[in-house]
Protein backbone atom coordinates (compact mmCIF):
# COMPACT_ATOMS: atom_id res chain seq x y z
CA UNK A 1 0.00 0.00 0.00
CA UNK A 2 1.39 3.42 -1.16
CA UNK A 3 2.51 4.96 2.54
CA UNK A 4 3.38 8.91 1.48
CA UNK A 5 6.14 9.14 4.15
CA UNK A 6 7.91 5.78 3.06
CA UNK A 7 8.15 7.39 -0.27
CA UNK A 8 9.79 10.80 0.62
CA UNK A 9 12.61 8.71 2.37
CA UNK A 10 13.55 6.50 0.00
CA UNK A 11 12.42 9.20 -2.96
CA UNK A 12 15.59 11.90 -2.41
CA UNK A 13 18.18 8.44 -3.52
CA UNK A 14 15.83 7.30 -5.98
CA UNK A 15 14.23 10.21 -8.09
CA UNK A 16 15.67 13.20 -7.32
CA UNK A 17 19.53 12.06 -7.04
CA UNK A 18 19.07 9.77 -9.93
CA UNK A 19 17.17 12.82 -12.04
CA UNK A 20 20.24 15.16 -11.14
CA UNK A 21 22.60 12.67 -12.49
CA UNK A 22 20.47 12.37 -15.58
CA UNK A 23 20.72 15.80 -15.89
CA UNK A 24 24.30 16.38 -15.28
CA UNK A 25 25.17 14.09 -18.12
CA UNK A 26 22.64 15.07 -20.56
CA UNK A 27 24.38 18.71 -20.03
CA UNK A 28 27.76 17.20 -20.18
CA UNK A 29 26.97 15.87 -24.00
CA UNK A 30 25.14 18.53 -25.15
CA UNK A 31 28.43 20.69 -23.93
CA UNK A 32 30.77 18.73 -26.45
CA UNK A 33 34.39 18.31 -25.51
CA UNK A 34 34.96 21.46 -23.67
CA UNK A 35 32.35 20.62 -20.83
CA UNK A 36 33.25 17.22 -20.81
CA UNK A 37 36.87 17.86 -19.78
CA UNK A 38 36.15 20.20 -17.52
CA UNK A 39 32.83 18.41 -15.83
CA UNK A 40 32.84 14.48 -16.29
CA UNK A 41 35.22 13.96 -13.17
CA UNK A 42 33.33 15.55 -11.30
CA UNK A 43 30.41 13.81 -12.67
CA UNK A 44 31.67 10.04 -12.14
CA UNK A 45 33.22 11.04 -8.24
CA UNK A 46 29.40 11.49 -7.37
CA UNK A 47 28.17 8.96 -9.72
CA UNK A 48 30.65 6.15 -8.39
CA UNK A 49 29.61 7.90 -4.28
CA UNK A 50 25.76 6.94 -5.15
CA UNK A 51 27.11 3.47 -6.34
CA UNK A 52 29.24 3.17 -3.11
CA UNK A 53 26.57 4.30 -0.89
CA UNK A 54 23.89 1.96 -2.44
CA UNK A 55 26.80 -1.09 -1.71
CA UNK A 56 27.52 0.12 1.49
CA UNK A 57 24.52 1.16 3.48
CA UNK A 58 21.15 0.54 1.39
CA UNK A 59 21.65 -2.78 -0.17
CA UNK A 60 23.33 -4.37 2.87
CA UNK A 61 19.98 -3.25 5.06
CA UNK A 62 18.04 -4.17 2.07
CA UNK A 63 19.35 -7.74 1.21
CA UNK A 64 19.66 -8.84 5.32
CA UNK A 65 15.39 -8.51 4.90
CA UNK A 66 15.06 -9.87 1.54
CA UNK A 67 17.66 -11.73 0.17
CA UNK A 68 18.32 -11.27 -3.60
CA UNK A 69 16.36 -7.66 -3.94
CA UNK A 70 19.09 -5.80 -5.23
CA UNK A 71 20.69 -8.52 -7.20
CA UNK A 72 20.12 -7.21 -10.67
CA UNK A 73 22.02 -3.57 -9.50
CA UNK A 74 25.36 -5.71 -9.40
CA UNK A 75 26.17 -6.53 -12.50
CA UNK A 76 25.36 -2.99 -13.84
CA UNK A 77 27.20 -0.93 -11.28
CA UNK A 78 30.32 -3.43 -12.35
CA UNK A 79 29.65 -2.15 -15.91
CA UNK A 80 29.04 1.45 -14.91
CA UNK A 81 32.16 1.62 -12.92
CA UNK A 82 34.33 -0.12 -16.09
CA UNK A 83 32.86 2.51 -18.57
CA UNK A 84 33.38 5.56 -15.85
CA UNK A 85 37.01 4.28 -15.02
CA UNK A 86 37.31 4.58 -19.08
CA UNK A 87 36.07 8.13 -19.66
CA UNK A 88 37.22 9.17 -17.05
CA UNK A 89 41.01 8.72 -18.02
CA UNK A 90 40.02 10.29 -21.48
CA UNK A 91 38.52 13.62 -19.47
CA UNK A 92 41.90 13.50 -18.27
CA UNK A 93 44.07 13.23 -21.60
CA UNK A 94 44.65 9.72 -21.35
CA UNK A 95 45.10 8.06 -24.48
CA UNK A 96 41.81 10.33 -25.43
CA UNK A 97 40.28 9.42 -28.88
CA UNK A 98 38.65 11.88 -31.12
CA UNK A 99 35.47 13.76 -30.63
CA UNK A 100 32.87 11.49 -32.00
CA UNK A 101 34.09 8.53 -30.39
CA UNK A 102 33.94 10.06 -27.14
CA UNK A 103 30.29 11.35 -28.00
CA UNK A 104 29.59 8.27 -29.52
CA UNK A 105 30.38 6.47 -26.14
CA UNK A 106 28.97 8.63 -23.76
CA UNK A 107 26.00 8.45 -25.48
CA UNK A 108 26.11 5.12 -24.93
CA UNK A 109 27.14 5.40 -21.33
CA UNK A 110 23.83 7.54 -20.96
CA UNK A 111 21.19 5.04 -21.97
CA UNK A 112 22.84 2.31 -19.59
CA UNK A 113 23.04 4.50 -16.97
CA UNK A 114 19.39 5.62 -17.73
CA UNK A 115 18.39 1.31 -17.95
CA UNK A 116 19.99 1.23 -14.62
CA UNK A 117 18.52 3.78 -12.76
CA UNK A 118 14.83 3.04 -14.15
CA UNK A 119 15.27 -0.46 -13.22
CA UNK A 120 16.42 0.43 -9.30
CA UNK A 121 13.32 2.97 -9.33
CA UNK A 122 11.55 -0.13 -10.46
CA UNK A 123 12.85 -3.01 -8.52
CA UNK A 124 14.50 -1.93 -5.54
CA UNK A 125 12.47 1.30 -4.36
CA UNK A 126 9.25 -0.60 -3.56
CA UNK A 127 11.72 -3.90 -2.24
CA UNK A 128 12.91 -0.55 0.53
CA UNK A 129 9.41 0.80 1.32
CA UNK A 130 7.86 -2.83 1.84
CA UNK A 131 10.94 -4.10 3.76
CA UNK A 132 11.59 -1.10 5.96
CA UNK A 133 9.40 1.21 8.28
CA UNK A 134 9.48 5.00 7.65
CA UNK A 135 11.75 5.70 10.79
CA UNK A 136 14.35 2.61 9.18
CA UNK A 137 13.95 4.72 6.11
CA UNK A 138 14.61 7.90 7.89
CA UNK A 139 17.95 6.41 9.96
CA UNK A 140 19.09 4.81 7.11
CA UNK A 141 19.24 8.00 4.80
CA UNK A 142 20.41 10.13 8.17
CA UNK A 143 23.39 7.63 7.55
CA UNK A 144 24.80 9.18 4.39
CA UNK A 145 27.49 11.66 5.98
CA UNK A 146 29.28 8.76 7.57
CA UNK A 147 30.45 7.48 4.50
CA UNK A 148 31.25 10.86 3.08
CA UNK A 149 34.40 13.07 4.07
CA UNK A 150 33.28 16.68 4.87
CA UNK A 151 35.18 17.63 1.62
CA UNK A 152 33.49 15.53 -0.75
CA UNK A 153 30.09 16.73 0.86
CA UNK A 154 31.34 20.31 -0.22
CA UNK A 155 31.47 19.24 -3.36
CA UNK A 156 28.71 16.53 -3.92
CA UNK A 157 26.00 18.91 -2.08
CA UNK A 158 25.58 22.07 -4.43
CA UNK A 159 26.21 19.30 -7.53
CA UNK A 160 22.95 17.83 -6.55
CA UNK A 161 20.90 21.35 -6.06
CA UNK A 162 22.22 22.92 -9.54
CA UNK A 163 21.23 19.63 -11.34
CA UNK A 164 17.51 19.32 -9.28
CA UNK A 165 14.64 21.06 -10.00
CA UNK A 166 12.45 23.12 -7.52
CA UNK A 167 10.50 20.35 -6.46
CA UNK A 168 13.58 17.96 -6.15
CA UNK A 169 15.36 21.20 -4.29
CA UNK A 170 12.62 21.34 -1.98
CA UNK A 171 12.32 17.93 -0.66
CA UNK A 172 15.71 16.97 -0.60
CA UNK A 173 16.67 20.31 1.68
CA UNK A 174 13.54 19.78 3.67
CA UNK A 175 14.53 16.31 4.38
CA UNK A 176 18.10 17.85 5.05
CA UNK A 177 17.49 20.16 7.32
CA UNK A 178 14.91 17.66 9.64
CA UNK A 179 17.92 15.36 9.36
CA UNK A 180 21.08 16.98 10.14
CA UNK A 181 21.64 18.60 13.82
CA UNK A 182 20.42 21.96 13.81
CA UNK A 183 24.07 23.32 14.75
CA UNK A 184 24.79 21.99 11.03
CA UNK A 185 21.87 23.39 9.20
CA UNK A 186 24.01 26.90 8.66
CA UNK A 187 26.67 24.90 6.80
CA UNK A 188 24.39 23.14 4.85
CA UNK A 189 22.79 26.01 3.83
CA UNK A 190 25.96 27.60 2.60
CA UNK A 191 27.09 24.31 0.87
CA UNK A 192 23.65 24.17 -0.99
CA UNK A 193 23.69 28.23 -1.42
CA UNK A 194 26.98 27.86 -3.36
CA UNK A 195 25.42 26.45 -5.76
CA UNK A 196 22.73 28.01 -7.27
CA UNK A 197 22.30 31.63 -8.24
CA UNK A 198 20.60 34.06 -5.31
CA UNK A 199 17.01 33.72 -6.93
CA UNK A 200 17.24 30.51 -6.99
CA UNK A 201 18.40 30.66 -3.25
CA UNK A 202 15.62 32.60 -2.23
CA UNK A 203 13.25 30.52 -3.93
CA UNK A 204 14.39 27.41 -1.90
CA UNK A 205 14.04 29.52 1.24
CA UNK A 206 10.66 30.56 0.68
CA UNK A 207 9.85 26.57 0.71
CA UNK A 208 12.07 25.69 3.55
CA UNK A 209 12.49 28.12 5.68
CA UNK A 210 14.22 26.41 7.96
CA UNK A 211 17.34 27.11 5.52
CA UNK A 212 17.23 30.85 5.87
CA UNK A 213 17.60 33.29 7.97
CA UNK A 214 19.45 32.47 11.38
CA UNK A 215 21.32 30.17 8.92
CA UNK A 216 23.38 31.22 6.25
CA UNK A 217 21.29 33.43 4.09
CA UNK A 218 23.15 36.41 5.02
CA UNK A 219 26.23 35.01 4.29
CA UNK A 220 25.05 33.80 1.23
CA UNK A 221 24.61 37.28 -0.29
CA UNK A 222 27.70 38.12 0.02
CA UNK A 223 29.42 34.80 -1.42
CA UNK A 224 27.25 35.07 -4.69
FE1 LIG B 1 22.90 2.07 -8.68
FE1 LIG C 1 20.89 4.58 -7.76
Amino acid sequence: MYNPEKFNAVADNFIHIHGALIRDLAGIIDGGEPLFFESFPRFSRILAAHTQLEEELFFPALEERAPGSSASTEAPHREIEEHLAQLVAWAEGIDAPGACTVQERLVRFQRELQGHLVEERRVVMPAMMENFSAEELWALDGRIMEFCSPEFMQEMMPWWFIHMNLGGRVAVAGNLVIGVDPDFVPVLAQWIASGLDPDAWRELVDHVPALGPGSASIEVQVVV
